[in-house]
């Protein structure tokens, strides 16, 4: 696996958006979006109650960064210069070379793209830049948007995951998707 060649999280570009490395500095960008009940509403953590839980999840992913072993990335608006969101490779199972994307994004751009530009992005980076030989994604069955995102960059339904995940204390479906580095090539031709 070649992920040492990226001691530092390398930033990536698209046409609208820059894909960088976080820093405590986005704490208020990353509240503003973070703290909407809309944009937790199907993930794995709780809407931030105050700044002060924008700190400590952008400090979680500082220390990773110290540790060579994070793979988000905040997500930039070009043209009005703000973090409007997070991506990033999580789940490295390096003896079977795969990994999964997760992403949130603030509702205020939902549904104009940015998201699949992205993940684009991410894929790009992870079959072009690394071994990754899979990338997979999971999201709730009621979650259209996400599940969109997914089919729109060409990632394949695998089926559904039966009560896959406890979030928020109950069991849920979970849709799967993935992209194999076999298939990446035939989308890149
Ligand atoms: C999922 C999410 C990242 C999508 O970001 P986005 O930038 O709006 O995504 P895109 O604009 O690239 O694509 C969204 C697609 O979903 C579609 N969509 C949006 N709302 C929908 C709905 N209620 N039902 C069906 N499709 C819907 C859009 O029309 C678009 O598809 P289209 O291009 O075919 O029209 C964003 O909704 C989000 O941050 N949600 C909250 C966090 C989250 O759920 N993260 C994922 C956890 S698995």
């Amino acid at each position: 696996m070649t992920l040492s060649l990226y001691p530092d999280l390398p930033t990536l570009e698209s046409d609208r958006l820059i894909l960088r490395k976080m820093s405590l500095e986005d704490a208020p960008d990353l509240f503003e979006y973070a703290s909407d009940p809309e944009v937790a509403k199907y993930t794995t953590w709780h809407p931030h109650q105050s700044l002060e839980d924008s700190h400590i999840f952008l400090n979680s992913i500082l220390k990773k960064y110290q540790n060579h072993e994070c793979f988000d990335w905040g997500i930039v608006h070009k043209a009005d210069i703000k973090l409007i969101g997070t991506c990033g490779l999580v789940n490295w199972v390096l003896p079977h070379y795969h990994a999964e994307i997760g992403y949130a994004l603030s509702q205020r751009y939902w549904g104009q793209g940015y998201m699949t530009e992205a993940v684009q992005a991410l894929l790009a980076f992870g079959f072009q830049k690394t071994d990754l030989n899979r990338i997979q994604g999971r999201c709730k069955l009621a979650n259209r948007p996400s599940a969109r995102v997914m089919e729109k960059v060409g990632m394949k339904f695998e089926g559904i995951l039966r009560q896959q995940m406890f979030i928020k204390g109950s069991f849920h479906d979970m849709n799967l998707y993935a992209l194999v580095r076999k298939d990446w090539e035939n989308l890149s031709k």
